[in-house]
């Protein structure tokens, strides 16, 4: 007998190492695969300035028209310590006009390869004030180790940029869960011959009554569960019927990840900035991608504090690089190439066809917030369809909701009428005929 128990105790003990050198083994590889920031572009020759005030002199004087790693209105600027000399980089930066008046032959030649652009002049910045900047330009470039982890962020989409997909990994481990269970199997087989040929009985189970017997012999227990599971599924039935048609909360991938979260919440974008059709037509329309060039010629990355933890700057700046491919904009000449592809963005809210709905009758004649029927737009990362859009919900509303009367000499004499008709002072939308089929159907 005390053979048997440890019988039983090596297979547990060899379930436990093998499990346990998985989750190792697993561990491991997952620290293969994060992504390895890496200290790229040396440093070109460094002037003894502090970089951290160079800095904030470089996002306050050169940040209009320089980047550090790629062009803008001027070249980038990272290393430039190392092009030139410092004398005559301080005669460049505080005025650089003059020295290409004075015929010196390296800012002509900058100045021509720029196509003549025009640098400010600079006469306040001191020599230890440019040394600054130029101990700033000259740090090493430090690649974003959140690049990778950016692109995985995006909800729905399965690609992951370390190569090896969730496929793969699930794959492999239902591949070690089989080896796992035969090597069991085989185990506990040579076991038993081990205590067969030892003359160990191995002792038979007892037989007792299995738990699905007893529950069957008693009846109560039966019909109990019985209207239980009855419920259950009418209730759920019930539920999927009423949701055919009805995609409330639908949110899905855009070909872009535009956030509202961050033009119409944190930069306060009016809605009718790009919805402009709102206000005047039954639909509200989506704008084109030249209402977004109007801002993003000169934005064409976040700032790092737009970053949040599920989205990284690395990914937000490939979504405004998408647009650059789609409106044909290439940021290094500033200027199109030509070559658009349409964004094809996936419609979310979607009446049937036989639903009249106009914009401009709820936004401007009732004066109706684009947030009662579209929600805290402002916060959304993802734009979803917040009400149900269904009948009921325009009903109730209807009945709910006042008529702005006020300024709006139309209703007037209609008013008039109609409030003595109902004895009353204020007239619902539904009072007005509000509720008639032929209002909302063609
Ligand atoms: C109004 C836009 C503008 C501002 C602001 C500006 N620059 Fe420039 N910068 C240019 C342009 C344009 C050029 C290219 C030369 C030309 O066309 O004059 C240039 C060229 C340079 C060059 C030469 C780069 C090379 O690789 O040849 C340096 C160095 C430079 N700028 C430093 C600065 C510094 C430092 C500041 C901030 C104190 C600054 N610039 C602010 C527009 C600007
Ligand atoms: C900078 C431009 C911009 C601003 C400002 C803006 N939107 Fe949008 N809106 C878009 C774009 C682009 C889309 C399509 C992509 C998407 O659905 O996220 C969109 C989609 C929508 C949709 C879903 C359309 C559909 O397919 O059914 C609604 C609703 C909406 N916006 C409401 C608002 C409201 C309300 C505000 C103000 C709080 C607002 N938008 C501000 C650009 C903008
Ligand atoms: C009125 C100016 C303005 C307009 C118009 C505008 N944007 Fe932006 N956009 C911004 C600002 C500001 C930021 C945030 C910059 C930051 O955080 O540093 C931004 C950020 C972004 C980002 C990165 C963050 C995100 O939302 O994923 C994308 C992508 C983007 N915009 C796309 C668009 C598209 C597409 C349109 C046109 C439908 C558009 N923008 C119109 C000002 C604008
Ligand atoms: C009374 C409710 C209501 C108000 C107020 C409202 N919307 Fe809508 N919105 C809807 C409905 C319903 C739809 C679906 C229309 C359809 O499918 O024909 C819709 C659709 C949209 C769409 C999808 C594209 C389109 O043109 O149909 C956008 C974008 C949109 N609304 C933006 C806005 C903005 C911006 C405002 C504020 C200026 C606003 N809405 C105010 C109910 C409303
Ligand atoms: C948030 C409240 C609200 C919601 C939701 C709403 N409406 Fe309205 N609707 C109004 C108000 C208020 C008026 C009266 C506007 C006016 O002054 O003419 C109105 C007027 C109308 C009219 C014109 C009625 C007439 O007498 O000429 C139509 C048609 C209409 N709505 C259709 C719809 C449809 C379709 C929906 C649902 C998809 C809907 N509405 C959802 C508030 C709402
Ligand atoms: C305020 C606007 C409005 C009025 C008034 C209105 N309906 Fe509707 N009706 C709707 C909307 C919106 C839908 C689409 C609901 C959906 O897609 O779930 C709809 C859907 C329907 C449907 C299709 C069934 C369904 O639920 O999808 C029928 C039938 C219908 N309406 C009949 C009527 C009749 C009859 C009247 C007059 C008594 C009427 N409606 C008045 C807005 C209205």
């Amino acid at each position: 007998m005390k053979k048997v128990g440890n019988h039983n105790s090596i297979a547990k003990k060899l379930f436990i190492g093998l499990a346990l050198s998985l989750i190792f083994s697993l561990n491991s590889f997952a620290q293969d695969a994060a992504p390895v920031a890496d200290d790229a572009a040396a440093p070109a020759a460094t002037s003894g300035g502090d970089a951290v005030k160079g800095k904030e002199l470089f996002n306050a004087n050169c940040a209009a028209c320089h980047k550090m790693d790629a062009k803008a209105t001027g070249p980038a600027l990272r290393g430039v310590a190392g092009k030139y000399d410092t004398p005559w980089l301080y005669k460049w930066i505080r005025n650089s006009s003059e020295l290409i008046k004075s015929g010196d032959a390296q800012a002509v030649k900058v100045y021509n390869e720029n196509n003549k652009a025009v640098m400010s002049a600079f006469p306040q910045l001191s020599d230890s004030d440019i040394d600054n900047i130029l101990a700033y330009t000259s740090e090493p470039k430090v690649e974003a180790p959140a690049a990778a982890a950016g692109t995985v962020a995006v909800p729905g989409t399965s690609v992951s940029d370390s190569g090896i997909s969730n496929n793969i990994i699930l794959g492999a481990l239902a591949l070690v869960m089989v080896v796992l269970v035969v090597m069991l199997f085989l185990v506990n087989k040579v076991l038993s011959k081990v205590a067969k040929v030892n003359g160990i009985e191995v002792e038979p189970k007892t037989a007792t009554t299995p738990i699905w017997k007893a529950f069957v012999r008693n009846q109560f227990l039966v019909l109990v569960t019985a209207i239980f599971l009855l419920l259950a599924s009418a209730y759920f039935v019930y539920g999927f019927l009423m949701q055919i048609g009805v995609d409330q909360d639908y949110a899905p991938i855009q070909p872009i990840h535009y956030s509202h979260r961050i033009h119409a919440g944190d930069n306060e974008i009016n809605c009718k900035y790009c919805h402009s059709a709102a206000r005047v037509s039954k639909n509200a329309g989506i704008p084109s991608l030249n209402v977004c060039m109007n801002c993003h010629k000169n934005i064409g990355e976040v700032a790092e504090s737009t970053a949040t933890p599920e989205y990284s700057k690395a990914f937000y700046d490939e979504q405004i690089q998408k647009l650059y491919t789609a409106v044909g904009w290439d940021p290094a000449s500033q200027s199109y190439t030509g070559k658009t592809q349409p964004v094809k963005w996936v419609r979310i809210h979607n009446l049937p066809d036989f639903v009249y709905f106009n914009h401009s009758q709820h936004v401007t004649v009732a004066g109706i917030e684009c947030q009662t029927c579209h929600g805290p737009v402002q916060e959304y990362e993802i734009q979803k369809q917040f009400a149900p859009l269904t009948m009921g919900w325009c009903i109730d509303c209807h009945r709910k909701t006042d008529v702005k009367m006020e300024g709006n000499e139309y209703y007037t004499k209609i008013h008039a009428e109609l409030s003595k008709k109902y004895g009353v002072e204020k007239l619902t939308a539904a009072q007005m005929g509000g509720l008639e089929c032929g209002k909302c159907h063609y």
